[in-house]
């Protein structure tokens, strides 16, 4: 097949599964982010249809009723009656997720590998900032001590951030198509706000469970989360971006070289929702922008008469 043939199949192939929602297992689904998740799941598209895969006998009682929520044990027998599907795994208990992973479909096809953009998570990991704290050298703790002097990398209890450390780089070496979300601390009182997405494992903070729940939605959908590990913080007092494409497309795939990290997370400090500078034309604001008052200029675009003109009624003003 030619890769035009390929996009028109993926396009029609991404359109209808939009249009029939998608299905959903989430495991640790009665827990604090997974509870969250699947209400976000049914709200946003109720065509979407979730499994939330629990061991706890309270479940029912835990979630709403929803026609499209199915509670079942959790095991790997479960999720094999829901393929295909997107698995959220918010479960502490990381010990069943090679089970999890044998499910899925292993090797891309070839012409899947040919086309540029990846095809989206199969599997998201829900990890933990820190996780590699533990096995940094001297040098690094030393030097970067405000991520690696705090308690939960101190205590490390029940060598929770080396579990689940092993788990994410098992599930990287599955050939499953997967992406890895490591929150820092998670604070229910935390305002909603602006999630920060980075990738050295130097995030410290608090994260707002809501955006958190948002962030792991939006990877399981998004080809740029595909293969990508990172961590994610709640910047309040920041209106959230309008969708996560370009924080997330700003982010390197596992195992590849991290680009300039300090203008991949100023780029999201940004005001306003667009969150792109060069949508303005001078004079404009980023609110006029992304309230659709003023039309966003073309990347690349030649100075527009308006713009000139303003700059040189700039250029008259200023002192001499
Ligand atoms: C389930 O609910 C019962 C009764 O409220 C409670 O005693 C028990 O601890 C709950 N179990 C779990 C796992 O939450």
């Amino acid at each position: 097949m030619t890769s035009s043939t390929n996009l028109i199949l993926l396009l029609i192939l991404v359109l209808f599964q939009h249009a029939h929602g998608l299905n959903f297992v989430v495991t640790g689904g009665t827990g604090r982010v997974g509870q969250r998740v699947v209400e976000k799941l049914l709200l946003e598209n109720p065509s979407n249809s979730v499994t939330v895969l629990t061991t706890n006998p309270n479940a029912t009682s835990i979630l709403a009723p929803n026609p499209k929520l199915t509670i079942k044990p959790y095991d790997s027998n479960s999720l094999i009656e829901c393929q295909p599907c997107t698995l959220i795994h918010c479960s502490n208990d990381v010990d069943l997720l090679p089970e999890f992973t044998a499910t899925f479909p292993k090797t891309k096809p070839k012409w899947f590998r040919r086309l540029s953009s990846s095809p989206p998570p199969s599997i998201v990991l829900l990890s933990s900032a820190g996780v590699t704290r533990p096995s940094w050298s001297k040098k690094r703790t030393q030097s970067l001590s405000g991520a690696a002097d705090i308690p939960i990398v101190r205590l490390n209890p029940g060598d929770i951030l080396n579990t689940k450390f092993k788990a994410e780089e098992r599930l990287r070496k599955s050939g499953v198509t997967y992406s890895i979300v490591r929150p820092v601390g998670l604070k229910d009182t935390w305002p909603s706000g602006r999630p920060i997405l980075s990738q050295s494992d130097t995030a410290v903070g608090r994260v707002n469970l809501e955006d958190l729940a948002s962030v792991l939605i939006a990877s399981a959908s998004a080809p740029d989360a595909a293969y990508k590990t990172f961590e994610v913080q709640t910047l309040t007092g920041y209106p959230p971006p309008n969708d996560l494409t370009k924080p997330l497309k700003g982010l390197v795939k596992d195992g590849r070289r991290p680009r300039d990290e300090g203008y991949q997370l100023l780029q999201q400090l940004l005001p306003g929702e667009e969150q792109d500078a060069t949508k303005l034309e001078m004079g404009r604001s980023y609110e006029e922008v992304d309230s659709g008052k003023v039309k966003a200029r073309e990347a690349g675009a030649e100075p527009t008469e308006r713009e000139k003109a303003m700059a040189r009624s700039v250029e008259q003003r200023a002192p001499q």
